[in-house]
Order: structure tokens, then sequence, then C-alpha cells
């Protein structure tokens, strides 16, 4: 029995926020633990940046950087740190945050609370760079230049970031999601070009491997699109500069569930977010032809999920509710799961298994 499955019914007797909070105080008290060891055949170099495990966390859940080494030390490959803006924001109204326990899933409609970029990029400043540290940015709700507060996000968090994560795809601030549409995605994914900034050069070395001078920007789409976005959503990345694409943010849509929160405003993450999320990574894989990297969330929950997604084409996956069920050592449990579904299939690496099927 993990230390998790005991602190479980404490963590579910109270409200969901207020537990999570809890578990960041607690991370962030907790002593560093060292990076763990991947099996050698899990490591994979994407974007130029060598991965050690391909199981990641995803946006949300250290949304203020306070705690990426800890969750590094728990058994993630990498840890995507934000949704961070310029500047900080009080997020939407509480409760806003739901367990639907017997659907597996989480419905949020956080709106990016965050104590803003500076206070992150201070925090990341002090840290000493070991494991792979991506910085998801987006906009302030009450920004009159959306487009500007990207370019901010590019530029201020460059020297601390592996990756950096353009979020278009939160679908809990009004109208950000419209930055996915033709013309405004183009124009963004060029401002944003046009703002990478040289993070040092030669680049900062970690335990990660020598870092690229500018650092790979990854672009996270929601998944409720509709036929004909794949196509341009993989066009504008390409000719732009993407490195990456995130498939998939937290869907409005609402597939059947049980829950008595069911109703609830907001984002669906989880196991109902499970066939959803892959059928758009196939859709994004057939649209791009293996030309453009992708990494895969959306209700990962074990290895066989995982080993979907990468041989429906994923080069990484990203988890987040998951772990709120089964606790952080899901990470290592799916990575070693990985390990062994390579050793039964008679691959000698990861990078054979991505678009296998
Ligand atoms: C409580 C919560 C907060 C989230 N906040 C963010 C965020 O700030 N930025 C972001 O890009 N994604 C955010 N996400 C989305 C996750 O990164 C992920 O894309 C989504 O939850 C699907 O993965 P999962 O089913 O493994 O949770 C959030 C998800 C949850 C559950």
């Amino acid at each position: 029995m993990s230390l998790y499955s005991l602190l479980r019914p404490f963590a579910f007797a109270i409200d969901a926020e207020t537990a999570h909070r809890a578990t960041i105080a607690a991370l962030s008290l907790a002593p560093r633990l060292p990076l763990p060891n991947f099996a050698p055949a899990l490591a994979s170099q994407v974007a130029g940046l060598r991965f050690p495990s391909p199981v990641g966390l995803a946006a949300g859940f250290d949304k203020d950087a306070e705690v990426p080494d800890a969750m590094l030390g728990l058994g993630f490959g990498f840890v995507e740190v934000g949704t961070l803006t310029p500047n900080p924001q009080a997020g939407n109204p509480k409760p806003r945050l739901f367990r639907l326990k017997e659907d597996r899933a989480v419905i949020n409609r956080m709106g990016f609370n965050n104590g803003g970029l500076e206070a992150a990029l201070d925090r990341l400043r002090k840290r000493e760079r070991r494991g792979v540290l991506g910085v998801n940015i987006g906009a302030n709700k009450d920004s009159e230049d959306r487009i500007a507060d990207y370019v901010a996000g590019v530029t201020r968090m460059s020297p601390v970031a592996d990756y950096l994560t353009v979020n278009i795809s939160s679908p809990n601030t009004p109208g950000l999601r419209n930055l996915q549409a033709g013309g405004e995605l183009v124009e963004l994914l060029q401002a944003v070009r046009d703002a990478r900034t040289p993070n040092g050069l030669p680049g900062p070395r970690s335990a990660a491997g020598p870092q690229p001078a500018t650092p790979p920007i990854f672009l996270k789409v929601a998944p409720d699109l509709e036929a004909g976005d794949h196509d341009r959503i993989v066009r504008a990345a390409g000719d732009n500069g993407i490195d990456a694409l995130i498939v998939a943010n937290t869907t409005v849509s609402r597939p059947a569930l049980r829950s008595a929160q069911r109703g609830e405003t907001g984002g669906l993450s989880g196991r109902p977010l499970k066939a959803l999320a892959l059928e758009q990574l196939r859709l994004f894989r057939s649209a791009s032809g293996g030309s453009l990297p992708l990494i895969a969330v959306g209700g990962i929950e074990n290895a066989d999920d995982a080993w979907d997604r990468i041989a429906a084409g994923a080069s990484l996956v990203q988890l987040y509710s998951a772990m709120v069920y089964e606790g952080p050592g899901i990470a290592r449990r799916i990575a070693d799961g990985l390990a062994h579904r390579l050793g039964q299939s008679g691959m000698s690496n990861i990078v054979e298994a991505v678009g296998s099927r």
C-alpha cells in the first residue's frame, strides 16, 4: 500500500483546492530528492532536449513554480509549471475545482490564478538547473493586448526555461481560445517567433544535458477542434518555428458523467477525456505526418494509456488528473510499465515506439 493511498481519504475529505494547496505546501517543505534513474531505453531527444523519461507533469498543478524539483524527484521525466501571466491575478471565484470521483475526472474553472511571471522568475532563478523544466505562459484576463502578454512570457521566462509552452487553450479565460483561429494564430505565432530570446550562448548546462541557445517553444491546443483545424494549426506552427504541439487541454464537451458535480462549468479532464484526447492526437499525427513532435495529455492513467499515445505518434506524454486519484507515484509506475512494454516488443528505445501503430 502506498503512502498516498493512506493519505487520500484525508485529502478527499476536504475541498479540492484546499487539498491542493496543502499538497504544494507539504512538497515545498519536503527534502529534495535526487533525480530518479530511469531505464536508459526511456530516454529520448525531443526538440533538442534530452528527456530521461517520456512521462511528464502537465501544467496547472504547479502554477507558480513552487515545487518543480520535488515533482522531478518524485519520478516525472519533466515538469511543466504555469500557466503564468504577466500580472498576478486571482482567478475565478471559489469553488472552482471539483473532483468527480465516480468518473475519475476533474472539472476546473480556475481562470489562470497565479502570482505572475516575475514572482515565478525569482523563484526559478534561485534553483539549480537539473531535470527538464517547461514554463507554460498565458495572457491576463483583463489584458488589452494578449499577444503582448505572450511576448512578455517568452522574453521574461526564456532564461530559466528548458522549453516554453504557449497556452491558448484554457476554456476559463473568456475569448482565449479564439487565438486558435486562423489569422489570430498566425499573428500570435509570428510575434512569439520574433520574441525568442537567446538564453545565453553557449547554453547553460544542466543535468538534462547542454541546452539549446533559445528554449524550444511548444503550442498547447484544446481538444475541442473541428475538421480542418488540425491542418491549419500544423501549418501555422510549422511556418513559425513551433517545436512541438501539446494535445490537449481540458474539454468543454461533456461525455456521459455520473458524478454529482457533472453540471459544473469549466474544463473537464481525467478519464472521460481519454478517448477525445487520443482521437485529437491521431488527427494531429495525420495532419503533420510526423513532421512536428506531439506531446499527448488527457486522461492518461496507466502505462497502457501512455503506450497507446506513443504508438499513435506522441513523443512524450503528460498527466495531471490521474495523480489526484493515484498520487505522484503514478509517474514512476507508468515509466516502469513503458520500459516493460518496450522489452516485450523487442524495441531498444522508446523512440522506436513513436507512431508505431
Ligand atoms: C486543476 C487543473 C488546472 C489546470 N491548469 C492548467 C493551466 O494553468 N494551464 C494549462 O495549460 N493546462 C492546465 N490544466 C490542463 C492540464 O495541463 C491537462 O492538459 C488536462 O488536465 C488534461 O490532462 P489530464 O486528464 O491528465 O488531467 C489544468 C488541469 C487541471 C485539472
